[in-house]
This record gives structure tokens, C-alpha cells and sequence, in this order.
């Protein structure tokens, strides 16, 4: 990724509106902040590339070309592929019919490993492993906050599903969760409670296999918070994270990063103004920043983002209130004292997003930015399924 000298590059006043921004500085200390803390508590990392979908930040995230990496679709599976990396971990629960693509990157000499979390997906990945002639490595999903998929625990379905895979001609190669439930804390002991959660659910059930005569070499765990707040990881082999590389302001208001630690940012217009309500109109409406917003109310909300100026600072309490497809409304944070200021049509904002995995979802590249705030890149998104 090319980084030119700070006098070089474009300005952003030049730049078409909306576009996608991102700090490349201070994506680097995310990444390194991150790196570090993993090394001290000797765990693998297998960073999740499903927040950047870019070949060239994920060179920067991964600890090598080759990998490891977790991805989302198998189409970013695909393209990092063809980019070079070598070690998938494909974190959705496996559909029977995407197996040819996997057993096909598998042909190609990548690792590409999958999730499930029932027998039917254990049949089904037994069934192309025994078909391909390729034992497929499958991950059984564990449950360890009740928030989304997996298995739970207790349930006696863990070793049957390991069995199924074991011998049936599949590689049973771990367990995975992820604690999204972390994202509900409401402080850092939370957090820290959520992260020590996710590391005892995922070990049990690995000493539970292995109990049972079967293998269960690695065991992997994951999320922005719970990466940032772990003490203590025995029994973890591998930390699978992703927003941390952008952070955003779901992450400033649950304690792990700070406001200005958001790499990411979308550069608006403003192109009206609202004089009874005081507020502003800007060209980033949900397209630009995604529908994902703070839906807690009253004062502590940041709505669809939080609003800043061209350099990247922000105003206090400015947040966009509401959203049309192309409409953004800038105003103070309900109950705030602070007034949005007056700002003439034509003035360029940058928001820092609620979600920034949903608002780079809306954009084809992002534009990489200097230390001078100026654009040395253009970084081209992988999009699809
Ligand atoms: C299976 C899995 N692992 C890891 C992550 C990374 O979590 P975060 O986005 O908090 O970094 C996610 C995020 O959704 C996930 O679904």
C-alpha cells in the first residue's frame, strides 16, 4: 500500500461527497495496539477480515501474508485466495450447497475451514469430504452468551457432532465463539466478565471432546471487546477480531477505544439547513452511512454518527439524528446543551460512523488518508457473496 509523503496526495476538498475515509495512521496503532496485547497473553491471531474487505489493509492486519485470517463470505474467501492467503476460517454456519466452494479453494491448497453447529451440517460436510477425497476441517460453534447461533455447553449434541465429522471422514479441527454479547456491557468489568465467559464455554466443551476420544486442537474466540478486556486466555489457542482495525463509536461508547482512535470516517457536504430546528442537512444519508444506528435514547445516543470537521475534529455532542436515503440531519444530541453550529452550504463535514462495519458496507473504496489529511490511496472493497 502505497504512503506518500505528507506533501503529496490529494486534498479533501477535491473529493467527490459522500466518500468513504480512512486514517491510515491510526488504523496502524489499532492494528499494532491489538498485535501487541495478543502477544502478551500468547495467543494466535486470526483477525477477521469481514470489517475491511481490502486486500491491501488486510496485508496489514494479518501477522502474515499467508495468514491466518477469518472471513464472512466465501467470496472474500475467494479473493484472498487469489491475493495469496493460505489459512480461511470461513465464520458463517456452512450451507450444504457452498461446499463445491470450498472443496475447490481446498484443491487450490488454501485451508479453508467452516462452522456449524448441527448434524445435519456434520452429515453434510462428512458427506463432500468422503466425495472430494479432502477431509474438510470443520469448527463446531459454541454458544456462550446466548446471542446468536451455536451449540450450547450442556448439550449432548457437541460430541455427537463431533463424532459425525471424526468418523465420518471430515477433520474435526476445533470450537469457535463469539461473544457478541459483550456489545451489551455496560462497563469494562463487564466486558472483562463477558471475555472471561467466552474463554471457559469454548475450553469446556473442548475438554468435553477430548474427553470423549475426540480431537480438538485448536480453540478460538472473538470479538472487538472481549480482545480488548481478556485477562487471562488458557485453554485459547487463537483471537479472532475485526472492527478493532477501524474502531467506531459503538466502541468509544462501550470504553475500548476513543474517539480519536476512529480510523474511519465519511466525508460529507452540508447542503441545507433546517432554521426551526437548528440543524444541518448533510449528503450522507443511509447510503452512505448505513441504516445501523444508536438506538439508546435520550442524551448518551450518537444516532448514525458522530459529526466532526474537515480536519477530523469533532464537535461536541454533534451527532446525524436521522436519515433518508441520500438526507442526513446533523443537530446537537437530544438534551444537549451545545448548538450545532452555522455553516454554510458547501461546508465539509466527516462523520464517525455508529457501526463501521455496515457503513463501509456502503462504499466501493475507501480513500486512504495521510497524516495531513490528505488522499494517498484508493482502496478498492470487496463486495458480494
Ligand atoms: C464469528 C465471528 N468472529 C469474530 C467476529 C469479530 O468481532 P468484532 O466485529 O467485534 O471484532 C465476528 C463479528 O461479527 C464474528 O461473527
Amino acid at each position: 500500500m502505497p504512503t506518500a509523503p505528507n506533501a503529496t496526495g490529494r486534498e479533501l476538498e477535491g473529493l467527490g461527497t459522500p466518500a468513504l475515509l480512512l486514517d491510515e495512521a491510526r488504523m496502524m496503532a489499532n492494528i499494532a495496539r491489538l498485535k501487541s496485547r495478543l502477544e502478551r497473553l500468547k495467543v494466535r491471531f486470526r483477525p477477521h477480515l469481514k470489517t475491511a474487505k481490502s486486500v491491501e489493509i488486510a496485508r496489514r492486519m494479518m501477522t502474515s501474508p499467508e495468514g491466518p485470517a477469518t472471513v464472512s463470505t466465501l467470496k472474500e474467501a475467494e479473493e484472498f485466495a487469489r491475493a495469496g492467503v493460505r489459512d480461511l476460517l470461513y465464520a458463517v454456519g456452512i450451507a450444504p450447497q457452498k461446499l463445491a466452494r470450498v472443496t475447490a479453494l481446498r484443491a487450490q491448497g488454501v485451508d479453508v475451514q467452516v462452522v456449524l453447529d448441527s448434524t445435519e451440517q456434520a452429515e453434510a460436510v462428512a458427506g463432500a469430504s468422503r466425495g472430494s477425497g479432502q477431509a474438510i476441517p470443520a469448527f463446531i460453534e459454541i454458544d456462550c452468551d446466548g446471542h446468536r447461533s451455536g451449540v450450547i455447553p450442556e448439550d449432548p449434541r457437541l460430541i455427537e457432532i463431533g463424532r459425525i465429522l471424526h468418523d465420518g471422514g471430515a477433520e474435526l479441527r476445533g470450537v469457535m465463539t463469539h461473544a457478541g454479547g459483550s456489545y451489551d456491557a455496560s462497563d469494562p468489568a463487564g466486558i472483562e466478565a463477558a471475555a472471561a465467559h467466552e474463554r471457559d464455554a469454548v475450553v469446556a466443551c473442548a475438554q468435553a471432546l477430548r474427553a470423549a476420544g475426540l480431537p480438538c486442537p485448536v480453540v478460538s474466540v472473538g470479538s472487538t471487546p472481549t480482545a480488548h478486556f481478556a485477562r487471562d486466555l488458557t485453554g485459547v489457542t487463537e483471537m479472532r477480531a475485526g472492527v478493532f482495525v477501524f474502531f467506531d463509536m459503538t466502541m468509544v461508547k462501550l470504553g475500548v477505544c476513543r474517539m480519536d482512535d476512529v480510523a474511519l470516517s465519511v466525508l460529507t457536504t452540508v447542503i441545507g439547513h433546517q432554521t426551526g430546528q437548528r440543524a444541518l442537512i448533510v449528503d450522507a444519508g443511509w447510503m452512505a452511512l448505513s441504516r445501523d444506528h444508536d438506538e439508546t435514547p435520550g442524551a448518551k445516543t450518537h444516532g448514525y454518527g458522530h459529526v466532526c470537521n474537515l480536519q477530523g475534529v469533532p464537535y461536541p455532542d454533534l451527532i446525524v439524528t436521522h436519515t433518508n436515503q441520500e438526507h442526513g440531519v446533523v443537530s446537537a444530541s437530544p438534551g444537549s446543551r451545545a448548538r450545532s453550529p452555522e455553516l454554510p452550504i458547501g461546508t465539509r463535514l466527516r462523520i464517525l460512523p455508529h457501526h463501521a462495519c455496515a457503513t463501509a458496507a456502503q462504499h466501493e473504496r475507501y480513500h486512504l488518508l495521510n497524516t495531513d489529511n490528505r488522499v494517498v490511496a484508493e482502496l478498492p472493497r470487496i463486495s458480494g457473496w
